[in-house]
């Protein structure tokens, strides 16, 4: 007969033993194994939306139906409007627009409690907004940039993770983080953006492994180079990006990673297809990072 989710939801399980928990024969785990989300009712909240790999995503989102929480600063909210209609067009349900500066924990606070009385669910959260500053120590560190970097890439991450917590247990729902190949891959003049990432990738792994049990999956998207968006363009020297562009166009794929690809991973993973995935970070660089140690 044909296996059911019902079925796998309380199936019985062997013994297995691990540093995380112990389930015993014919006691069903407490959580659910697997959740079966209808994609047009989901409600999807996405930091960093108004502009480059977070607008892509939250149009990819609205194609699904799903209804839509996009946010950004305060002075994106002609862009935010303008990827509210496009969302619209695209069959979302409903979206609402947030402005909020993710460096302050009211606004974050606010960004959750107006997701939640508008909706009251929540399904997804993408952790997408992200800064970066480029130079070495000598030239360019600065306590403010490195709190600056800290604040948007690290602490609003984990603070919006403890906010959804409650709220994806009750769904089921799962978290998409973005991290970055400099998390751990030596780049000249990214110390505070590769530490930062380096830190998305603990929080990854360490939601995953907490959040098992309720049944919430946590993982994470890391790009290599996406040369469309503004946080690379804006900051880095064009001769730089240049050098990127030629040192891709030798690498495997021979070109630089597009914003709808990584769009398209995030859905993916925080897809019902993706349901076993919790914990992974999924490299998207076309193979850059492969044949650097081949
Ligand atoms: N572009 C790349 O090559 C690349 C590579 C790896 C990882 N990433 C990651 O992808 C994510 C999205 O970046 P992107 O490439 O789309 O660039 P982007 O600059 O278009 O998007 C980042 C968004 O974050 C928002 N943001 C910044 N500070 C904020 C704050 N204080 N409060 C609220 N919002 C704030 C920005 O306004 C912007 O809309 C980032 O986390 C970035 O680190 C990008």
């Amino acid at each position: 007969a044909e296996i059911t989710l019902e079925d796998l939801n309380t199936t019985k399980t062997p013994v297995i033993e691990n540093q995380f928990k112990t389930y015993e024969i014919n006691k069903p785990p407490k959580h659910k194994i697997l959740c079966k989300m209808d994609a047009t009712k989901r409600v999807v909240l996405i930091t960093g939306s108004a502009t480059g790999i977070g607008a892509g995503t939250a149009k990819g989102f609205a194609k699904e139906g799903a209804s839509l929480c996009i946010t950004g600063l305060p002075s994106q909210k002609d862009e935010l409007a303008e990827v509210a209609k496009v969302c619209k067009e695209n069959g979302s349900p409903h979206v609402l627009e947030v402005a909020a500066d993710l460096r302050k924990q009211e606004d974050m606070d606010l960004l959750m409690n107006e997701t939640i009385k508008t909706f009251g669910q929540l399904d997804v959260l993408v952790n997408n907004a992200g800064i970066q500053v480029y130079g070495d120590i000598e030239q360019q560190y600065t306590s403010e940039e490195f709190d600056n970097v800290f604040s948007v890439n690290v602490k609003a991450p984990i603070y919006l993770t403890k906010l959804a917590k409650p709220h994806l247990s009750k769904t089921k729902g799962n978290i998409v983080n973005l991290c970055s190949v400099v998390r751990n891959w030596y780049l000249p003049k990214f110390i505070v953006y590769g530490m930062s990432k380096a830190a998305i990738e603990y929080l990854t792994k360490t939601t995953a492994a907490d959040f098992a049990e309720i049944g919430v999956r946590c993982n994470a998207a890391c790009p290599g180079m996406v040369l469309e968006t503004d946080i690379l363009v804006n900051v880095l020297p064009e001769e730089v990006q240049q050098q990127f562009r030629e040192d891709c166009s030798t690498k495997l794929r021979g070109r630089t990673t597009t914003k709808s690809e990584v769009s398209d991973l995030i859905g993916f993973l925080a897809s019902d297809k993706a349901t076993m995935i919790t914990g992974e970070l999924i490299t998207i660089d076309g193979g850059k990072m492969l044949s650097l140690t081949a």
